[in-house]
């Protein structure tokens, strides 16, 4: 019976060493104290022997008992507060999780400032059909068929034998079309896409985002569309910034004028401007005698370059990441 307990013990004891979760320890604890465990069966033998024997033999068998229970215990403490360290334990050398975040595309963001400036300036914004009838592209902007002045913009018809639908090639047809609608006293700047059909350089592209400007009023001047062209030119390029007016021609103003900002030791065109030509407002139906006003037009992308020095239009949308990443 001695040995037994003895073998019994080191058997409990070596099984112990490799067991390393909950379950298996608690198989362990069946298998030994359970209703037909090891341990339990002999102590129920202890009841069969003779009466000088059996005192001796239940003393060492309880007191095994109570050392193999209390091993056990020890063990399953180790393993639940070896789980819980497991649980808890949070690596702040890992690398984190990339995450890209996205930004405005440098365009939008100048378009943003620009259209900001201007309802500061007390302009609304509106906004004006892609596709265009030519009518309003080019006749009542007093740009006939066959006037060289077509020439300036090189065009995107929707049918190439019925020229009567295009692609805007510039926002002005909303000078038109909000005249038609409206009357005065106008304050509007009209942001939108244009297309014109034409090779792609440093400073041009095919497509181009522009915002109109239209005031009609009484005795609007000249020195009105200096002072807000001023004006906004100190605020999107500050106020140290050089720029210069020079006339111009377009057929729908007169005079023309066009806005160039210091680029790179160099002029960049940035804007067509002038007083709405007389005849326009008298066909909107206004008398010009009482109404002047002036127009402007404005290249979003001309702008960025200059703002973030971008040297190549070309850059804005070529969808690089490399590029756009840095706004
Ligand atoms: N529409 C002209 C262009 O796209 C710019 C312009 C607008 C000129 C308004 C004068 C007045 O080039």
């Amino acid at each position: 019976m001695q040995n037994n307990l003895a073998d019994l013990e080191k058997n409990t004891l070596d099984k112990l060493t490799s067991i390393n979760n909950t379950q298996e320890l608690s198989e362990l604890r069946t298998q030994l104290l359970g209703r037909n465990g090891e341990l339990t069966q002999i102590l129920r033998s202890i009841g069969d022997l003779d009466a000088n024997e059996r005192k001796l033999a239940g003393q060492v068998s309880n007191a095994l008992k109570k050392k193999l229970e209390q091993v056990l215990d020890q063990k399953n403490t180790d393993l639940v507060s070896a789980q819980l360290a497991n649980l808890e334990s949070l690596d702040v050398s890992l690398p984190g999780k990339y995450k890209p975040i996205g930004r405005l595309h440098p365009i939008t963001q100048t378009l943003r400032h620009i259209l900001d400036v201007l309802r500061r300036l007390g302009f609304t914004v509106v906004e004006g059909p892609e596709v265009e009838l030519s009518a309003y592209n080019f006749d009542k902007l007093r740009i006939p068929e066959n006037h060289p002045a077509r020439d300036m913009w090189d065009t995107f018809w929707i049918d190439k034998e019925d020229e009567s639908m295009l692609l805007r090639t510039h926002t002005s047809p909303m000078q038109i079309r909000y005249m038609e609608t409206h009357e005065p006293p106008i304050r509007v700047a009209v942001p939108g896409r244009c297309y014109r059909y034409e090779a792609t350089d440093m400073t041009h592209e095919w497509m181009l985002q522009q915002v109109e400007l239209l005031a009609i009023d009484k005795g609007i001047s000249l020195a009105d569309l200096k002072g807000t062209l001023h004006e906004f030119a100190r605020q999107i390029f500050g106020s140290d910034s050089e720029v210069m007016l020079r006339n111009s021609y377009f057929p729908f103003v007169e005079p023309g004028v066009e806005l160039a900002v210091k680029f790179r030791g160099k002029w960049l065109e940035i804007m067509g401007a002038g007083m709405v030509h007389p005849e326009i407002i008298e066909n909107a139906g206004y008398d010009s005698s009482v109404y002047t006003g002036f127009a402007a037009g404005m290249g979003i992308e001309r702008i960025a370059m200059a703002v973030y020095e971008v040297d190549d239009i070309r850059h804005f949308y070529t969808n690089d990441l490399r590029f756009l990443s840095q706004f």
